[in-house]
């Protein structure tokens, strides 16, 4: 029996994370995720996922110069960045081409995790008409790709706000991309492999793709009094409302509460907590909302939603979204392909066939006429 979009199949077994959908619980290979996410560095959560256990002194300041020695990205892809911005080419299918090249100089998992915040800053500063800014080793991940983004060396707030933010996402149990990356890896194949195709997952709305939109949606809005025309006229047109939603929480999802506090925290120091106060009103709304049109669906805020408005309070534009997260979630895919190589078998699941049996040959010249499909058309 098929079970559609594989809902309730196991198909790995991880140390890495567990996520409890009923009690709303997030689980970093043994630690909560608000016992770690605001106080672990991203070099640490990385170190976390790969070995199992926080490392000590002396691991992580090498594992920290390893990571910050292999920030640069060949000659190659700077290159192709440029064509891609000359095209204006999406970011996240600029971040694909630029992991792809990385395979240039390296196809380890510490050379792919350093480079990929470094392809995501020179492609939005040359697509904002900038010349790149070289990796400054001496700072952290978080805080390089802060500095390599403005050319400005970031406070420790705004460090320590990215720097949650990708300790939240960095793992999530089976997610789509993380689930692409174990099938990649599961035929032998290798890192940059699994991490390209991961990133063609992550690119998606209903996947990474969707804190974009739910800004849009947070800006449409405008005002709290408007949300619940707006938020039901989306409804009423059988429209998703981003941000909202989840195939495995059933309560609110536990990372949009760490966010929701991370958020709070840069908007409270900006001086200007409206866009905070608005997000919440049009929260509460589309909650109310989807449980008037979805009765029984247990629509709850997701991961999304709050991304939006941490990485807006950081300045990002949403076109820098997604790529972020695959900043944070890359750690996770690697996690996984190292876990998977362990203990390998070819994931290789089956289909039901239900199409017509039998049927037989007709000669070309007799099939006679049909509506004419355009070549490569076709779904
Ligand atoms: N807004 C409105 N309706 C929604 C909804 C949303 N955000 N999310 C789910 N629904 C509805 C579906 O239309 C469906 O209704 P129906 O049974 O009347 O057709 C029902 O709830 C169940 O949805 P389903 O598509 O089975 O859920 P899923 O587990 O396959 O999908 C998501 C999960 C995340 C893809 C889905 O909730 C979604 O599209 N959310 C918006 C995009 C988003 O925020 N993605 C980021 C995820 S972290």
């Amino acid at each position: 029996m098929e079970s559609k979009g594989l809902e309730g199949v196991v198909a790995a077994s991880t140390r890495l994370s567990h996520v409890d959908g009923e009690r709303g619980e997030l689980i970093m290979a043994g630690y909560p995720l608000d016992e770690v996410a605001e106080r672990a560095t991203f070099e640490e959560m990385t170190w976390l996922m790969w070995h199992g256990e926080l490392p000590t002194v002396a691991e992580l300041e090498r594992f920290r110069g390893s990571l910050a020695a292999a920030r640069e990205i060949p000659d190659a892809a700077v290159f192709l960045l440029r064509e891609c911005a000359r095209r204006n080419l999406d970011a996240m299918d600029a971040l694909r081409m630029g992991v792809d090249a990385v395979s240039l100089v390296t196809g380890d998992d510490i050379g792919i995790v350093a480079r990929v915040p470094t392809i995501v800053a020179t492609y939005a500063r040359l697509r904002r008409g900038l010349e790149p800014v070289a990796a400054r080793p001496d700072l952290g991940h978080a805080a390089n790709f802060l500095y390599m983004l403005s050319g400005e060396t970031p406070d420790p707030e705004r460090v320590r706000g990215l720097e949650t933010y990708l300790n939240t996402v960095i793992d999530h149990g089976l997610n789509a991309s993380t689930f692409t990356a174990r099938v990649i890896t599961s035929t032998g194949s290798d890192l940059v492999s699994a991490v390209v195709g991961a990133l063609g997952a992550l690119k998606g709305p209903l996947h990474g793709g969707a804190p974009g939109p739910a800004l849009d949606m947070v800006f449409e809005i405008g005002d709290a009094s408007r949300a619940e025309e707006i938020l039901r006229r989306k409804l009423e047109a059988g429209e998703r409302l981003m941000g909202f939603g989840h195939r495995i929480y059933k309560v609110r999802d536990p990372r949009a509460d760490v966010l929701a506090k991370a958020a709070e925290r840069l908007f409270t120091r900006a001086g200007d907590m409206s866009l905070y106060i608005l997000a919440r009103a049009v929260e509460t709304q589309a909650i109310r909302l989807l449980e008037e049109y979805k009765p029984g669906r247990r629509l709850q805020t997701n991961v999304e939603f709050y991304t939006a408005l941490l990485l807006h309070g950081l300045g990002f534009d949403t076109a820098l979204f997604t790529p972020t997260f695959a900043i944070g979630r890359v750690s996770g895919w690697i996690a996984h392909a190292l876990e998977q190589r362990r203990a390998n078998r070819i994931i290789r699941p089956q289909s039901e066939y239900v199409g017509p049996r039998y049927k037989k040959f007709v000669p070309l010249p007799e099939r006679g006429q049909r509506d004419v499909v355009e070549v490569g058309r076709r779904t």
